[in-house]
């Protein structure tokens, strides 16, 4: 399954993860996050029958590599986002979106319940991001994060109802 898709910019395609793709998103993975996971931890995941996800890539000749990924994990009709990412340069042109609305199109098919997620208070793209998708705040994790930027920060967890 492709699902080409255009932005304001340039040509996009989301397709689902696959093990293969675990170094590629490992990579990403490591632009943005304190603790970034290995290519092994991702294929370990990707590995898994619970888990799925989506990568975008831009559309042209040859192989191109994802510069987005989103990866989640349903199980018993709840799912969480266990990591989103989009690549710095292609940020702000609807590919987070797109990816989380894969995720939640995936879930409706599935007819799971509800989608979770833990994201650190002060990620301010991430936050806006949700919100627009429906995400509402469902709990608090004081000092769940540390960064070097903000000390210790803390991670809201929000739900989407999928029903
Ligand atoms: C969060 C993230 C995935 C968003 O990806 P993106 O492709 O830039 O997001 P989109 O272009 O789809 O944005 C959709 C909407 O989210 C909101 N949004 C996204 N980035 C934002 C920002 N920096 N500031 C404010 N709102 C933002 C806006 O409402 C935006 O719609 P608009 O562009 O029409 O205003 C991206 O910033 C990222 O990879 N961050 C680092 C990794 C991360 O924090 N992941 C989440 C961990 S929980």
């Amino acid at each position: 399954m492709r699902i080409p898709f255009l932005t304001s910019r340039r040509d996009y395609a989301l397709e689902p993860l696959s093990v293969a793709d675990a170094a590629a998103i490992s990579a990403l993975h490591r632009e943005d996050f304190v603790r970034p996971w290995t290519d092994g931890e991702f294929a370990t995941l990707l590995s898994q029958d619970t888990v799925f996800g989506f990568t975008a890539r831009e559309v042209g000749q040859g192989a191109k590599p994802p510069v987005g990924f989103v990866l989640a994990r349903l199980a018993a009709g709840e799912a969480e986002i266990l990591t989103v990412a989009v690549a710095r340069t292609h940020r702000r042109q609807g590919l987070g979106w797109q990816l989380m609305d894969a995720v939640l199109r995936n879930l409706h098919a599935e007819r799971a319940e509800a989608l979770f997620l833990e994201v650190d208070e002060t990620n301010v793209a991430a936050l806006a991001l949700y919100r627009r998708l429906g995400f509402r705040e469902v709990g608090k994790r004081p000092n769940y994060y540390r960064s070097p930027e903000h000390g210790p920060t803390g991670a809201l967890v929000m739900r989407r109802d999928l029903r």
